[in-house]
């Protein structure tokens, strides 16, 4: 059964919106692209796989080429894969070209070779998310289905004033709820294209021309002037962690400090020595410093945040016993905790620093 969705009481930003869309179209919309002068499913299929993810100046050479060389259903499917990807090469994204042959063979198999007509088949083939089956849905069948590609996701979320970023799974729920209940009753193959149009050649992600927009009055994003914040860009990816113990070698009231490398981080800057965080304290420290340690103290772990990457600093006191006879500290100086404040440090080290200061006091 084709369950449509059902037609509700509209509330007020969604009255309206339809309407102006369908009435936008015929003058402002495009109707002259080569899958708009048919109906039948093979071309529309075929048209909304290739506009997913590509622009249309970049599909239509495509498009015409493909369907020469395969003209229906029954051609694809018997055509070779090689054959298919080759007659894609260059359009990009191939895993597309594997799944229109799949689903072209898996209709010829289940369908006898003609293209379902009910929504959630069209939804089972290969290759067919959500808003591609209810494009082809509303354009070769006329079906009451809601489409929600990138475009519309922008001029939704900007008419709506939609919080946060269109890609979250709680924020595409929202705007498909939205994008149902703007749906008309009737026209919705002019509404469907008007949609596409509107977010490719007004609704546009950069300045977007808004005096040309059929609903702008209503428009949250307009009203609030929001449109060049909305929709939310993805959240920044977590950064990944690195840790490392810093040696705060204390002696005499003096503190022991090193110059780093010209590269890298903190390059040039002078610093505390470092160790992995598992490293063995007893054997680091009088091997690389000729120390006897005394009593050692683990400071609170300080994070700093770098561009690629968080580091977790995991300062340890380190109070030196004696120097032994073969102490080897000309790789840095030892400084007044003052000194040290005024020379090139890093922000964690100054941090550190400051803390040592108190302490004093
Ligand atoms: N983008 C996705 N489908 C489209 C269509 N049918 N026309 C124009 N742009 C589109």
């Amino acid at each position: 059964m084709n369950k449509q969705i059902k037609s509700v009481q509209p509330s007020e930003p969604v009255k309206g919106f339809a309407d102006r869309l369908i009435a936008w179209q015929a003058c402002h919309g495009r109707h002259d692209l080569p899958w708009q002068q048919s109906r039948e499913p093979y071309g529309v299929w075929l048209s909304e796989i290739m506009l997913q993810q590509t622009q249309v100046s970049s599909v239509i050479p495509y498009y015409m080429k493909f369907m020469v060389r395969f003209p229906d259903l029954a051609s694809l499917a018997a055509a070779s894969q090689d054959e298919v990807l080759a007659c894609w090469s260059g359009l990009g994204y191939y895993s597309r070209a594997r799944n229109l042959h799949r689903a072209a063979q898996e209709i010829t198999e289940k369908y006898q070779g003609i293209f379902p007509d009910e929504y959630e088949d069209i939804l089972a083939l290969p290759g067919i998310g959500r808003s591609t089956a209810a494009a082809i849905s509303a354009f070769s069948f006329g079906a009451r289905r809601a489409i929600l590609d990138g475009n519309v996701k922008r001029v939704l979320t900007r008419y709506f004033a939609v919080e946060g970023y269109p890609g979250n799974k709680a924020v595409e729920t929202r705007l498909w709820q939205q994008a149902e209940a703007l749906l008309p009753d009737d026209n919705i193959e002019i509404y469907t294209q008007s949609l596409m149009d509107l977010g490719a050649t007004v609704c546009t992600r950069s300045r977007p021309r808004c005096e040309s927009c059929p609903v702008s009055e209503a428009c949250q994003a307009q009203q609030q002037d929001r449109q060049a914040e909305l929709p939310h860009s993805r959240p920044r990816k977590a950064l990944p962690e690195k840790g490392v113990a810093m040696l705060i070698l204390v002696r005499d009231g003096e503190i022991f400090v090193e110059k780093r490398p010209p590269t890298g981080i903190w390059g040039g800057m002078w610093s505390f020595p470092e160790m992995t965080q598992d490293g063995d304290l007893g054997q680091v420290v009088p091997a690389r410093f000729g120390i006897e340690l005394g009593s050692v103290e683990a400071l609170p772990v300080m994070q700093h945040v770098f561009t690629h990457f968080r580091l977790n600093i995991a300062p340890l006191l380190l109070n030196v016993a004696r120097d032994l006879p073969r102490a080897c500290q000309s790789h840095g100086i030892w400084l007044a905790i003052e000194d040290a404040l005024d020379s090139a440090i890093p922000a964690p080290v100054r941090k550190l620093l400051h803390v040592l200061l108190k302490r004093k006091t």
